[in-house]
Order: structure tokens, then sequence, then C-alpha cells
């Protein structure tokens, strides 16, 4: 069986982590060996780079800093987890991966991406999602999402990142757009604002259209 590498995006609170859970666990019904991983920290390495990108007290990260270390985590990944599972045929299911770095660092922070451009081709460009899945949301219902969650599981904080502005997660949902427009091919738009359930089968449904071979 060929591997299958299928990614999920969207802003903060859009609930790809949950679509992400549902979609490796339909595969795994419908007999798929699935490889469920997460960027940034899918690998030992990754998960100390991680705790340092998401940690409160380092508000003066520098945005280039940043960049390099989500694309450090991310070459780290794709050679230690992502090839090796797809070389053995698994689908992988990623809850992030490199739009979310085009989306975040590029439209975001505003940091242009050009002078990484051969090691992106060369590293990402490589192994690129079969199928992405983008679920859009509306910036203040996935803020009012998270301060839900933040409640119930009674944190006061989810890290530096949550706590960026407004402003900021929208510029972020429209370099998704952007990205979408520029490869309606590759990325799916789905709704966010749907339940979790209908959503999976809104995924599930793509899936089984745009994909041979599952
Ligand atoms: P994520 O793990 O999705 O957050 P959560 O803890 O809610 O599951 O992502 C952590 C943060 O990292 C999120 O704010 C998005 C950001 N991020 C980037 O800015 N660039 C990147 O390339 C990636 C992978 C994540």
């Amino acid at each position: 069986m060929a591997g299958l590498f299928f990614t999920f995006e969207g802003i903060d609170g859009s609930g790809k982590s949950t679509q992400a859970r549902l979609l490796a666990e339909r595969l795994r019904r419908a007999g798929r060996a699935v490889c469920e991983t997460r960027e940034p920290g899918g690998t030992s390495i990754g998960k100390g780079i991680r705790a340092v990108l998401l940690d409160e007290r380092l508000e003066a990260m520098e945005p280039l800093c940043e960049l390099l270390l989500y694309l450090a985590d991310r070459i780290q990944h794709l050679e230690q987890v992502i090839r090796p599972a797809l070389a053995r045929g698994e689908a992988v299911v990623c809850d992030r991966f490199h739009d979310s770095t085009v989306a975040y660092q590029h439209y975001g922070r505003g940091l242009d991406l050009s002078a990484l451009e051969t090691l992106v081709v060369r590293e990402i460009g490589a192994s690129p999602p079969r199928l992405t899945f983008w679920l859009d949301l509306d910036v203040a219902a996935a803020q009012a999402r998270l301060a839900e969650r933040n409640r119930r599981m009674q944190e006061p904080g989810t890290g530096r990142l949550d706590k960026a502005a407004l402003p900021f997660h929208q510029r972020v949902r429209e370099g998704y757009a952007a990205l979408h427009r520029h490869e309606p091919g590759r990325i799916v738009r789905l709704d966010g604002a749907l339940a979790a359930d209908a959503l999976h089968e809104a995924v599930w449904r793509e899936l089984s259209a745009r994909v041979d071979g599952l």
C-alpha cells in the first residue's frame, strides 16, 4: 500500500486536533496503519523545541528565531517520523505542517520566507501532503472556544502564542485563504463552525472523493 500524507490546518481553536484524531481512528477502522502526529513536537527533539516555542516567558523571541525553530522541528519530524511512516505504507495524519509556517510566520508576522526557499523546496517540497484540510473559522469564534477550553481546564493561559492579538489571527486566517486560492487541489476548505461529528463526515467525504486506494 502506498503511504498517504494528510494534514490539518487552521487558526488556534479551529478544532484541528479533534479532527486529526477522528480521521486517524476512521482510517484505522478502514484497515490502514496510521501514524498520528503533530507539529511542533512530533519527535523528542521536537518536544524540546515546542517547549521553547510555547514558553510564556519568551515573549521577546525574535520572529526569525521562531521561524527557524519551526523549520528545525519540521526537518527532524520529516526525517525521523513522516518519511519512514510513508515508506512503510502508512497513512500519516499530521496536526499542522508547513502551511502553518506560511500562514503564521509569513502572513501573520510578516516574515519574508524567500531566503529559506532552497531548504523549503528540498526538505518540505519532497514530501508534500496529499490533502490538507483547512478548518476555517471566524477569529472571534475560535477565541471564544479557546477561552471556554481554558475555563474548563482551569488553565489561566495556554501559552505565549494563544495570547497573540486578534489582528494577528485575522492575518493568519487570510494567509490560509491565500494558500487555499493558490492550491485548491491540495487544500480543502471546510467549515470549522460545524459540530465535530458533522465536520468529520465532511472530511471523510472529501477524502473518499479525492483519494484512490484508501
Ligand atoms: P498547536 O500545537 O496547533 O497548538 P495547540 O497547543 O492548541 O494544539 O500549535 C501551537 C502554536 O504554534 C500555534 O499557535 C501555531 C504555531 N505555529 C506556528 O506559528 N508556525 C508553525 O509552523 C507551526 C507548526 C505552528
